[in-house]
């Protein structure tokens, strides 16, 4: 049984087809790499998914409750005028049985998984670089215990250490709570060691998809032996 479907969905900005005709299905457990260039229509999808943006045609059935993710620009996405600790906080709302002492120690201890520190939990989002943001919106995931996490390169903007160990912190988490993950990425080097499978796209369509070593070995669209190419420097 498949926990996200999406069938042959479309969706234009002003006669500009973003996403075009794109099908994938998910099944619980799968970590799927949504790559391509800019533009190419990723975060319209994940929007889509989301619910965020009503598709011109097409179907997506998404278990409900289940999806939450990281957005691309996390200015955007973390309320100004809330501290560190509303923001947590609201992440847990589902979780009705916490004490306040429990919630504490549950938003602190994310925090330091993320790389930060649990003394920030006061602070409001300008008074954090944009990679510390980035890791403040993937707490408050992580906290929300979604069970289809959609990360909108979510570890771009870290540099290369903090990426391995949030990526690895989702990793692990994956495995004890049987997560399931669309990961977007420009950086084909991060997916290949991130992701099972991989889709990629090119003007609103995917050309591609599969499992990540049989694309990776025998790319069939060209556009993919391009992004290949343009990553690892082989001819391929
Ligand atoms: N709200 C919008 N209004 C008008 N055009 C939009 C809107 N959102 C996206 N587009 C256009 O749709 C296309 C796909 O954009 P999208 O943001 O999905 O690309 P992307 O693959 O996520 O790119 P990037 O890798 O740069 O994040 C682009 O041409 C973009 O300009
Ligand atoms: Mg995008």
């Amino acid at each position: 049984m498949n926990i996200l479907e999406v069938h042959n969905v479309s969706k234009s900005f002003k006669g500009v087809r973003a996403v075009d005709g794109v099908s994938l299905g998910l099944r619980q457990g799968d970590n799927l790499a949504i790559v391509g260039e800019s533009g190419s229509g990723k975060t319209t999808l994940a929007k889509m998914i989301m619910g965020l943006i009503t598709p011109d045609e097409g179907v997506i059935k998404a278990g409900r409750g289940t999806l939450q993710m990281v957005f691309q620009d996390p200015v955007g996405s973390l309320d100004p005028l809330w501290n560190v600790r509303s923001i947590l906080k609201e992440a847990l709302w589902h979780n009705r049985t916490l004490s306040g002492r429990q919630i504490e120690e549950k938003m602190a201890s994310m925090l330091t998984k993320v790389g930060l520190s649990s003394g920030i939990l006061g602070r409001f989002p300008h008074e954090f670089s944009g990679g510390e943001r980035q890791r403040i919106a993937i707490a408050r995931c992580l906290l929300a215990c979604p069970r289809v996490l959609l990360l909108d390169e979510a570890v771009s903007a870290l540099d290369t250490l903090v990426q391995k160990q949030i990526t690895d912190l989702l990793k692990t988490l994956k495995q004890d709570l049987g997560l399931t993950y669309i990961f977007i990425s420009h950086n084909l080097r991060l997916v290949r060691r991130f992701s099972d499978k991989i889709a990629v796209m090119h003007q609103g369509k995917i050309v591609e998809q599969g499992l990540m070593p049989a694309v990776l070995e025998a790319p069939q669209h060209p556009y993919t032996r391009q992004l290949l190419q343009a990553a690892f420097y082989t001819h391929l």
